[in-house]
């Protein structure tokens, strides 16, 4: 088997920074390598070192003087509105029943989902981004459309067929029984095929019937090993909907508590205005609060209080996200430049060491799969970003200046996006070169 060699500057995390000088949280190489053997990294470190573990006709790519890093890992996105991304409205419910709930309809069409799929796939590998849990349409076609195009990508992808029965339009509904039934298909064909990872998808305690929780309760007990991922506390008319449906539960995260959703591979979208009931409640189950900054600032949802939940005595596992097609660009950079923004607002600090943490180890923890991916260490998946500073007329002029590491992250955070990404590398094949311009 050809072994594949990347040479440049090596980032790779190690832990969560603690601070902006936290030196033991990275491993930092100016003259690095990664090896790639089968499309997992084989060694990685210094140059001279990875390369006398070579052999002699490994492949070469010379990156420097750009960055290599783990792919970006993008935590809650749908893949089903990528066409209407940047769609005008008030606030959430809305934007869901103007045009979500309008698009979505358009997924029981096989060509259509396979079609959407591709061009989706593309723009992740556009924006470095490797593995992204990602909700489908209730059609369970729009689930198979996706694992098709993800299996033959390669790519470590976990997403779900999304299961709602009532609140929507006919098109849009299925039943407790076919949404557990299809689920169930879906996990039969799909879950454990290469890099496929199925999760089960209700999509939000609104659309789905108490007999539907009751049906992803099923679910979750027969297959506790599958990530579940739905939406929690995003918007104030929500909360107050989803109490008036579920009168028998005192909050929100209740809701989802009493069908036996919290846990450790669970990912709840927003999770903005949680009490601190919820958040012990999240906190004492592992469960996952996904911070979707871009997304909760375009539809106003709110400003989601990252440190508080990370610094109480038991803190929230917290995760980051764009959201699509609520959120407003597929960059993870985009994401925590917002999200960066968004503490900002609220006098909390976030490191750009913390920023490239998240984006990459921290959301590979997150997602309970840091075994294989969000690191440059031996044994991970070669699922490699390279980084370059320099992409534009501005961050050129900009790094004449900059002399420092975390100088030069905070400035592919603050001007980066998918123009930064000189390649991506997925299970250690290029897959954004030779991909047509954008
Ligand atoms: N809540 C339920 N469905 C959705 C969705 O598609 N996007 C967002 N942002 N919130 C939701
Ligand atoms: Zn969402």
């Amino acid at each position: 088997m050809t072994q594949r060699l990347l040479r440049g500057r090596l980032l790779s995390f190690l832990d969560a920074p603690q601070s902006i000088d936290d030196v033991t949280a990275y491993r930092f190489e100016e003259d690095g390598a990664v090896l790639i053997e089968n499309g997992v990294i084989k060694a990685s470190g210094p140059y001279a070192d990875v390369f006398a573990q070579a052999k002699d006709d490994v492949v070469v790519n010379d990156h420097r003087p750009h960055l290599l890093s783990a792919g970006f890992i993008d935590t809650h996105i749908h893949y089903t509105q990528a066409q209407i991304i940047g769609s005008y409205a008030a606030a959430l419910l809305e934007w869901l029943n103007t045009y979500t709930f309008v698009e979505e309809q358009r997924f029981g069409d096989p060509d259509h989902a396979a079609r959407i799929s591709s061009a989706f796939f593309d723009e992740l590998i556009r924006h470095g981004t490797t593995t992204a849990a990602a909700y489908c349409s209730v059609h369970k076609a729009s689930a198979d459309a996706f694992f098709a195009e993800s299996h033959r990508r390669n790519m470590r992808m976990i997403a779900g067929k999304v299961m709602m029965d009532r609140n929507a339009p006919e098109a849009l509904r299925d039943t407790p029984q076919s949404g557990y039934d299809d689920t169930k298909a879906v996990i039969a064909e799909w879950h454990g095929k290469g890099r496929q990872h199925v999760a089960i998808t209700p999509r939000f305690a609104i659309t789905s019937s108490p007999e539907q929780m009751e049906m992803a309760q099923s679910l979750v007990r027969e297959y506790p090993d599958l990530h579940m991922q739905t939406h929690l506390s995003e918007n104030h008319a929500e909360i107050a909907f989803t109490k008036e449906l579920f009168p028998w539960c005192n909050d929100y995260t209740a809701v989802y508590e009493h069908y036996g959703l919290l846990g450790p591979k669970s990912l709840f979208g927003h999770s903005i205005h949680l009490s601190e009931r919820e958040a012990d409640a999240m906190a004492a189950s592992g469960s996952v609060a996904v911070f979707c900054p871009t997304s909760n600032l375009f539809l106003g949802s709110g400003l989601f209080d990252l440190k508080t939940l990370d610094e109480r005595d038991n803190p929230v596992r917290i995760a980051i996200a764009t959201d699509i097609g609520g959120g407003t660009n597929y960059s993870m950079l985009r994401t925590v430049d917002e999200g960066y923004k968004v503490l900002q607002l609220q006098g909390q600090r976030m490191t750009p060491l913390e920023s490239f943490y998240r984006i990459t180890l921290g959301n590979a923890r997150a997602l309970s799969l840091d075994a294989h991916i969000g690191s440059l260490q031996p044994g991970r998946d070669a699922d490699i970003v390279v980084l370059d500073a320099r992409a534009t007329p501005a961050m050129a002029l900009r790094m004449e200046t900059v002399g420092k590491l975390t100088e030069e992250l905070f400035l592919l955070q603050t001007l980066g996006d998918d123009r930064v990404i000189a390649e991506t590398y997925v299970a250690g094949e290029p897959a954004k070169s030779g991909m047509a311009k954008s």
